[in-house]
Parts: C-alpha cells; sequence; structure tokens
C-alpha cells in the first residue's frame, strides 16, 4: 500500500458551515489558490445545490485553480448531482462527493428508510454520478455509529458501483480512536475490491479527538484525510490540517507522508482566521499565538541553550519566522507589502496606501506593530465598501457619571446624527446608532480579544446580530474598545441592510 496520505481540505465546505464565518466568492478563490501552493490533493468547495452562492464558488475555484482535484458535494439525490457536475465544468481534475445516512438512526428518523432501501440509493448515486465523472468519492454519513458489518456491505457495493474513494465519516464525534481505527480495520478485512478505492477519514471534533481518530483511520489503512484549516467547522469543528501534517512530518517512523509544503501553515492559518473572522485560540496545536512561546524560566533557559530541549517542531518548519515578526513606526511601504505578501495578502497599490496610512497612525500608539495587527489593518479596507460608515464617534463614561455616546453615520452619501445613554460607552453608543437604524436586531454575541499585551493594545472584536431570525456577523479592530466595538456592531448592520 501507498505510504503516502492524500490532503482533502474541505475549509471552503464543511469548514465554512460555521455560523456567521461564511466567506464571499472572492475570498473562497483566494483560499482556494493558497491551499492549490500549500499542496492539498483535493479542494472540495461547496455544495453546489445548497444556494447560487456555492454554486458559483465551485465554478469560480474550478477556473482558478489547476492542480488540486476539485469536489462538489451532493445528497444521493439525483438533482444534486446534475447541479454538481454542472458547477464542475470548469474543473481540470473533478470529483463528485456523493453520500447517504447509514447508522440506524439516520435510516429510520432521517429517511424513514430500511438499510435495503439505503444500499439501493448509495449504488444508485454512486452510478449515477459516474455518469458525469470518473472520480466519485461516497459517503456514509454517521459512518462512526453505523453497525461494522452493515457498513461493509455498503462500502463494497458502492465500490462494485464505481466509487473511488469511499469516506467513512464520524459525522457526531463520537468514536474513540481504538474504535475508529477498529472500523477502517474491519473494512479491509472484510469488503471484497476494497484495494480498488480509496479510504478516506472524516472526522469530527465533539470530543475533542478528532485528530487522533483520523491518525488512527490512517494507520488502519485509510489514505485520505478529510480535513480543514485551524480545525474550523460546525460546532467543535473538524480533524484540523496542520495537526495531521505535523504528526506525520514529526513521526517519520510511521513512514507515512504527505505533499503539504508545511512553510505554508502558518499564513494560511492567519489567512483563514481573518477571512472567516473567527480567531485562532491562542494555545491551538501548531498555528496557535502561545505555540511556540515558553513562559517558565526552565523552558526558556532550555529553549536559549537548544531549542529541541523543549520544541519538537522548528517554527521555520511551519513558516513562522520569529525575527520578522515585528514592524514599527520606521517599517518602509515595502516592509508593510512584504509581510502582507507572506500573508496570501495582495493589495492593490491604491489600498496599500491607505492600509500603510493607518500602519503609522497605529505604530504612533503602539510601539510594535505585529502580524495579527497589519492584517487587521488590512482587513479594515473592506469597511470602505459599506454603505454605512461611521463618520465619527464620542463616548464618555467614568465613575459617577451616566455613560452617553454621540454618532454620525454616513449612509449611501447621507449624513445622520444621534445621541444616546447606556450601562456603558459601548451600550451607549449602539443605543445612539439604534436611533438611526431602526431595524429590528438583538445582539447575540459580543467579545473583544486583545492582540498582544500592555494597554497600548489592538482589540479585535466580534459580534453576532440577529435580524430577522438569520445571524449576521461583524468584526471590528481598534486601539479603543468602543470604536472597535461600534465598527464591529455596523460591520454586522451592513450586511442585511443592504439586502
Ligand atoms: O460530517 C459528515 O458526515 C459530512 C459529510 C457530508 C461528508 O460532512
Ligand atoms: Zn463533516
Amino acid at each position: 500500500m501507498d505510504n503516502r496520505v492524500q490532503i482533502f481540505d474541505t475549509t471552503l465546505r464543511d469548514g465554512e458551515q460555521v455560523p456567521g464565518c461564511q466567506l464571499n466568492t472572492v475570498e473562497k478563490i483566494q483560499i482556494a489558490k493558497e491551499l492549490e501552493s500549500l499542496g492539498v490533493d483535493v479542494i472540495e468547495a461547496g455544495f453546489p445545490v445548497s444556494s447560487p452562492g456555492d454554486f458559483n464558488s465551485v465554478i469560480e475555484i474550478s477556473k482558478a485553480v489547476t492542480w488540486p482535484t476539485i469536489c462538489a458535494l451532493t445528497r444521493a439525490v439525483d438533482k444534486d448531482i446534475d447541479v454538481a457536475a454542472e458547477a464542475l465544468r470548469y474543473a481540470k481534475h473533478k470529483r463528485i462527493h456523493t453520500g447517504i445516512g447509514t447508522s440506524d438512526s439516520h435510516i429510520k428518523y432521517k429517511f424513514n428508510s430500511t438499510r435495503e432501501e439505503i444500499l439501493e440509493r448509495a449504488v444508485h448515486a454512486v452510478k449515477y454520478a459516474r455518469k458525469y465523472v470518473e472520480d466519485v468519492e461516497f459517503y456514509a454519513e454517521d459512518a462512526g455509529r453505523t453497525d461494522n458489518e452493515y457498513l461493509a456491505r455498503v462500502v463494497e457495493a458502492v465500490i462494485k458501483a464505481g466509487a473511488t474513494v469511499v469516506n467513512i465519516p464520524d459525522t457526531t464525534g463520537y468514536c474513540l480512536p481504538e474504535e475508529y481505527g477498529a472500523k477502517i480495520k474491519y473494512l479491509f478485512e472484510h469488503v471484497d475490491g476494497i484495494d480498488k478505492a480509496v479510504i478516506s477519514t472524516h472526522c469530527h471534533n465533539d470530543l475533542g479527538m478528532a485528530t487522533a481518530n483520523t491518525f488512527e483511520g490512517i494507520r488502519n489503512g485509510a489514505r485520505q484525510v478529510e480535513v480543514t484549516i485551524n480545525g474550523v467547522g460546525e460546532r467543535a469543528g473538524n480533524t484540523a490540517l496542520e495537526e495531521i501534517v505535523m504528526i506525520l512530518k514529526c513521526h517519520k517512523d510511521t513512514d507515512l507522508y504527505t505533499n503539504i509544503n508545511t512553510q505554508k501553515i502558518y499564513s494560511l492559518s492567519r489567512m483563514v482566521s481573518n477571512l472567516m473572522n473567527m480567531p485562532v485560540q491562542p494555545n491551538k496545536a501548531i498555528v496557535g499565538r502561545n505555540a511556540f512561546s515558553h513562559s517558565s524560566g526552565i523552558h526558556q533557559d532550555g529553549v536559549l541553550k537548544n531549542a529541541q530541549t523543549y520544541e519538537i517542531i522548528d517554527p521555520k518548519d511551519i513558516g513562522l519566522d520569529e525575527n520578522s515578526i515585528v514592524l514599527t513606526a520606521r517599517s518602509g511601504h515595502a516592509a508593510l507589502k512584504y509581510r502582507l505578501e507572506t500573508h496570501g495578502v495582495n493589495l492593490s497599490e491604491e489600498k496599500l496606501d491607505k492600509v500603510y496610512e493607518e500602519f503609522l497612525k497605529l505604530a504612533d500608539k503602539k510601539k510594535e506593530i505585529n502580524d495579527d495587527d497589519i492584517l487587521m489593518l488590512a482587513g479594515s479596507e473592506r469597511a470602505n465598501d459599506h454603505h454605512i460608515k461611521v463618520d465619527w464617534l464620542q463616548a464618555t463614561s467614568g465613575i459617577g457619571m451616566k455613560p452617553v455616546a454621540s454618532i454620525g453615520l454616513d449612509i449611501s452619501g447621507e449624513k445622520f446624527e444621534a445621541a444616546a445613554t447606556g450601562n456603558g460607552p459601548v451600550d451607549a453608543a449602539i443605543h445612539a446608532v439604534r436611533q438611526i437604524i431602526k431595524k429590528p436586531v438583538t445582539l447575540t454575541e459580543f467579545t473583544i480579544q486583545g492582540v498582544s499585551k500592555g494597554s497600548d493594545d489592538t482589540c479585535k472584536v466580534h459580534m453576532q446580530v440577529e435580524h430577522n431570525g438569520r445571524i449576521y456577523y461583524g468584526f471590528g479592530a481598534s486601539t479603543d474598545i468602543v470604536n472597535a466595538s461600534i465598527e464591529a456592531y455596523v460591520d454586522a448592520l451592513n450586511k442585511f441592510t443592504a439586502e
């Protein structure tokens, strides 16, 4: 058996299902191109029948990317497969990913059906997809909780029907590593013709075991892993690409390897986090801000003598070059451009000039500007396309006084002003905005995060608001908490007031 493990990236499909983290087509293309230079084998670009946006993204990613296989998801439904085939028409290498739930609970409650009927639908879907493309992947949804004997029958039948890859998802993140590994082993021992297809892992992290389960899957014969950058994905997320890739790089004794250019990992992690407005937890393995910082004196001493004493990964292996992280007010235009480009952010000269102006203002307030700061500044360029813009904001608060805020908004060129009080300056400023934008909006989530340390720090604000039963996401960043909060609030308002 070949020891190369294929990387199937589903950041743009399963990863993108996170509420509030949706990407537009331009952003998806940007990420897809970086995934290509990272060296992934397959990019799952979307679920074309689910929305015109997903359909269009699959078309545009197919045009933009050359080497990886472009994959489109479907249910085991003819119409879904027709639409996926249509969306994949420009892909140089294409795959349809079709499937159906195989656990007893899916069969009974989701489909009100029987094991025999589900098996027939699975076979039909694979044969139907094979009419359009040669590369068909079948997923047995909730395989993690599917009876192994029945799962083996399904896998055997779909391979006979022409599936080239069979995906064994632990959809609910329920399996224990040993159990998931044993499931894959069972399939290799009981499925006739299993050597004609690649077996794929697809693990969710509900119990924090997605990476361990994926690793057990490949140790037992799976040769494709379905993963996302930073482990993004619904609920607790999917297996993180960077974790599996670095496990195999560190543990050469497994003899398993991938084609990933690991030096691109860090910049892509930042790009996905920024475009999805989804912070990476500081202690996240491989890509978290603290993944390579040692605070204990004993560790620091050891690392200074020889990094290998406490570091199993050289930060440079994931593209983290510590020497070049800090920019200051004396850094030039070119240095800023270079740092942005290492993160995959290519701005036009005009936009770069604006970001540089903001960079100089921030550098006046903060001595050292790090990568998070410049990515935020580049991200704030997006606000220029907003139809609601904050012209000015003034907020006053203190001990023994009622917080008050006044604000000026520019709505598609028309000027509005309002003032209000609240239980704090942010609350007062939001009340002032609401006096101008009179739509029913509920703030459902509000997080403030410092970027580094110190009272001169930039803070990032993530907000979720609900309007007419839908969730919209907003992001803001500033050295001023009230400004960042209002920027985030207005960013979220822009998402639905333009519709
Ligand atoms: O988790 C899952 O089962 C999935 C399938 C649709 C592949 O994402
Ligand atoms: Zn999934």
